[in-house]
């Protein structure tokens, strides 16, 4: 389960008072939970459980994807991409086939490097796009086509996940007799990694589907407890709300391990897109330690003085031990410790500097990289991203912004017509 610690700020220690003496606050909260917000009719992933059918669909479709094929390449964008990614990056799953990711750019660079691995092994597509006709995977989905059926005529194999009605990758599913499977209509995109849009990849990847799903609905029942200090949602929402009220405009995800760094891009977009517009929010992003202390560390510890961060640590690591041996590097004092035992000083260390420095410093811990704190934390940061949103008086389920690009990259691309 999530733990939460807020640091040395004295203003936020004090976070539950402040909460309780305004009955606002408490019914911003109670809007959320009983969706009388805007863009309710997009909170189906509030009480999204897999069912006994999807459950069984998932399973034995991935069984066949396992059994076949040695690559599976994945091509989806934005909330299509990046909660399967961190999914499977966090959970270091052996012995499936190998799983890559592209449709989530238009970079030839990404395509030449992939390609290549992609038709020297027996390779599965997977095409994710709620609306089914955005450009960066239509556009990848085209090339793998292209690429791949020329070694294997009309052979490719390939499954969509999509909207159940609309769009034009739904109608190509249906006249090329593709698999399918759907992404409900009250899901958005940052909110769809608990339908089959990160199920079918966590499934391919050997995880248990059924853990994680499970410890979203127990982490949607914490998360909805009214009790401000027994829910570590409303208090991290409540904590960002306040320091962004006392000029802590930028909030940096700080990761310690190198496979919650997709976690973090995702985080980043679950916060970005709900919350920037109207000219409000938090600018979120997110940074990788110890690796950026030696290039960001500098501005954190000395420069403007409007960030604050939300560490993310996993508190059992991999265990891997610093050798004993004779050479004169002057590191004897290590030897035989666990790098990640090191790995949590440099962690506490750096705290310890920020908070010095009059950075708010945020923790939030997870026991395990297992599916059981990933189903959690899932929970906990998409009730945080809600009541955060509505503290902010913003929608956090549309995302307008995101068509403004769009629309004038189409204008140029159908100029050269
Ligand atoms: O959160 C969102 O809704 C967006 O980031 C979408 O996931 C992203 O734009 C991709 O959209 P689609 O799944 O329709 O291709």
């Amino acid at each position: 389960m999530v733990e939460l610690s807020l640091g040395s700020n004295a203003v936020l220690s004090r976070l539950n008072e402040v909460f309780n003496a305004s009955d606002g606050y408490c019914r911003n909260i109670l809007s959320v939970i009983t969706r009388k917000i805007p863009g309710s009719q997009y909170t189906g992933w509030m009480d999204c459980k897999m069912s006994d059918l999807l459950k069984k669909d998932i399973v034995e479709h991935s069984e066949q994807i396992r059994d076949k094929f040695e690559k599976v390449v994945i091509l989806g964008v934005g909330g299509s991409y990046l909660g399967s990614k961190a999914s499977l990056d966090f959970l270091c799953k052996d012995g499936g086939p190998d799983i890559s990711f592209c449709g989530y750019n238009l970079s030839p660079d990404t395509y030449i490097k992939l390609l290549g691995d992609v038709k020297k092994n027996r390779t599965a597509l997977i095409v994710i796009s709620k609306s089914g006709t955005t450009i960066e995977p239509s556009v990848s989905l085209r090339i793998f086509l292209s690429e791949l059926s020329k070694d294997r005529g009309n052979s490719v194999h390939v499954t969509a996940i999509t909207d159940s009605s609309r769009g034009v990758l739904k109608k190509m599913a249906t006249e090329n007799n593709w698999k399918t499977f759907s992404v409900p209509d009250d899901i958005g995109g940052r909110f769809s990694v608990i339908t089959p849009v990160g199920l079918l990849p966590l499934a391919i990847a050997g995880a248990d589907i059924e853990a994680f799903s499970e410890s979203f609905r127990k982490g949607r029942d914490r998360y909805t407890n009214l009790e401000f200090a027994r829910n570590p949602a409303m208090v991290y929402s409540f904590a960002r709300f306040n320091l962004l009220m006392m000029g802590f405009l930028n909030e940096l995800f700080v990761t310690w391990q190198e496979r919650s760094n997709y976690l973090g891009l995702w985080w980043q977009q679950l916060f970005g897109e709900c919350e920037g517009k109207d000219s409000k929010g938090i600018f979120p992003s997110t940074i990788h330690c110890t690796r950026d202390l030696h290039s960001l560390g500098q501005y954190i510890q000395d420069g403007r003085k409007e960030l604050f961060e939300t560490f993310f640590y996993v508190k059992n690591d991999f265990q891997f031990e610093v050798p004993v041996l004779e050479i004169n590097d002057k590191l004897d004092y290590i030897a035989g410790k666990q790098l990640s035992w090191i790995n949590e000083q440099a962690k506490n260390g750096t705290k310890s500097a920020h908070e010095k420095s009059g950075r708010p410093v945020l923790e939030i811990t997870v026991e395990k990289s297992d599916e059981n704190s990933l189903g959690d934390l899932f929970a906990f940061l998409m009730f945080s991203a809600a009541f955060s949103s509505q503290f902010l008086g913003v929608n956090a389920f549309n995302q307008p912004g995101v068509e403004a690009y769009k629309k004038e990259m189409l204008k140029l691309l159908e100029n050269c017509l």
